[in-house]
């Protein structure tokens, strides 16, 4: 999907994937965590970089729309100075608890300057790469790549027969991972359950059978 897309969307708080309660599998990552600070690619304002931002050291997100970057620190009552960070503009709140920083502009023209915090990275996808159609998820995983040549990414996945909706969101399934992320170390399968109410955050998909999973992924 084309910025415009993204852009309209919160324009018209079109929003249905926004969870309006933390992810149940959160703990997980928590528990599992590899680096010292997080990256969240297409955060949105999730509410999950709350508690993510809590048990790391530093949590930077990437955000196209500047509504979701101002609603988010809005929601979570901070108040963030506002810089130029590269090509991107720097929300950041930071004090004795937590330090956020979300970058406001395009995922895709991020640079690894801008991921030097001490103690590395893991990352955390959330509605990011399942958001994306086949023909930009390539592009998506040779970024991350980029910006980090060791990380941990734990990434929520979505199976579905695409044939029934249109996406945003897209089929992510078992077999699209393993290509996508065939040259990783480690690929293991955390969480895996069939949605039987087929809700994804605040929408119904209309499909005949929803999974959602948790995987996490080494290189
Ligand atoms: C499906 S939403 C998921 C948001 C968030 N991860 C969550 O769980 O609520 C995808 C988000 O990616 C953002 N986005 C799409 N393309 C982007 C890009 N090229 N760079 C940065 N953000 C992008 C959109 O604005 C949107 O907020």
């Amino acid at each position: 999907m084309e910025p415009k897309f993204w852009h309209q969307v919160w324009k018209n708080n079109s929003i249905g994937f926004h969870q309006m309660e933390f992810h149940p599998w959160l703990k997980n990552i928590t528990e599992e965590k590899m680096a010292a600070n997080v990256f969240v690619p297409l955060c949105g304002k999730s509410l999950d970089m709350c508690p993510l931002a809590a048990s790391y050291d530093g949590l930077i997100g990437a955000e196209l729309s500047e509504i979701a970057c101002r609603d988010f620190f809005t929601q979570a009552k901070l108040t963030p100075e506002i810089s130029n960070n590269g090509q991107h503009q720097q929300f950041r709140f930071a004090d004795s608890e937590v330090d956020i920083a979300l970058l406001m502009g395009d995922y895709f023209a991020l640079s690894p300057e801008q991921f030097n915090a001490k103690g590395g990275f893991d990352i955390f996808d959330r509605a990011a790469m399942v958001a994306l159609p086949q023909s930009m998820r390539q592009a998506y995983v040779d970024k991350l790549r980029e910006l980090f040549k060791h990380t941990t990414l734990f990434i929520m996945t979505l199976e579905f027969d695409q044939n029934e909706i249109s996406g945003p969101p897209f089929c992510l399934n078992d077999t699209m991972i393993n290509q996508y992320f065939g040259f990783a170390t480690s690929a293991k399968l955390l969480e895996s359950k069939l949605l039987d109410d087929k809700v994804f955050a605040q929408r119904k998909l209309k499909v005949s059978s929803l999974r959602e999973s948790l995987y996490q992924i080494t290189w």
